[in-house]
């Protein structure tokens, strides 16, 4: 499937199908895109979401993030777990407020400087802030590209990792990328699930090389127990 009819099903299903209303899609700024996707990393959306808001009420701003007690910052993710996690976000308020003179960076390699930040939360926040070309590799999208291209291997082992982001940069659009990011995101969160994934509702079902081949259940390879 050429990179371009993968781009046009995926941002057609998102926009009839994808998830539209999560907070921090509201208002997209760099700063909220930050502060959700290291809450998301390793903590379901259902979760996040109150922990978002109250985040946002209490450091609105970057700048009230850098200008926030450690304990002040601590007590807001009291219960999220992975507390490097909020110490990073504080340091990395502080690295945007004084390393970048207040400019929050816009290019994935100045992004990737910043405490924390790693080039997952690089690509989601050059595609859900900027619009801009930024690819995404995260649990979902693993799941989904070892279906679709029919990877073999342990997502996690840099071997398979490594053909994963060398897919997601061909496979990433110039534009649309808010659009094609959430859709990645949601299809491999509501369509291509780890258990029971409901594969009449994928936009690539003709093309899915784990679904041709009557793999959908094998990929991606589970880790060894
Ligand atoms: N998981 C990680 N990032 C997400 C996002 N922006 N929306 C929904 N789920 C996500």
């Amino acid at each position: 499937l050429p990179p371009e009819t993968f781009q046009d099903r995926l941002i057609q299903w998102q926009q009839t199908h994808g998830r539209h209303d999560l907070p921090w899609q509201l208002n997209p700024t760099p700063y909220r895109v930050l502060v959700s996707e290291i809450m998301l990393q390793q903590t379901q959306v259902a979760t996040v979401i109150p922990y978002f808001e109250r985040w946002m009420d209490s450091f609105p701003t970057i700048e009230a993030l850098a200008a926030a007690t450690e304990d002040d910052v601590m007590n807001h993710w009291q219960g999220l777990g992975y507390y490097s996690r909020a110490r990073n976000l504080r340091k990395a308020a502080l690295y945007v407020t004084d390393a970048c003179a207040g400019e929050f960076p816009a290019q994935v390699d100045q992004l990737l400087k910043i405490p924390g930040v790693g080039r997952y939360t690089a690509g989601a926040i050059a595609s859900f802030a900027y619009n801009t070309y930024g690819p995404i590799v995260d649990g979902n999208v693993k799941r989904l590209f070892c279906r679709f291209f029919g990877i073999e291997g342990v997502p996690g082992t840099t071997q398979v990792d490594k053909q994963l982001w060398h897919h997601a940069e061909q496979f990433t659009p110039q534009q649309n990328n808010r659009a094609f990011a959430q859709g990645l995101l949601d299809m491999g969160a509501t369509v291509c699930k780890p258990k029971n994934p409901t594969c009449g509702d994928c936009a690539f079902q003709d093309q899915c090389i784990a679904f041709n081949t009557d793999r959908v259940a094998d990929l991606p390879t589970p880790k060894p127990k």
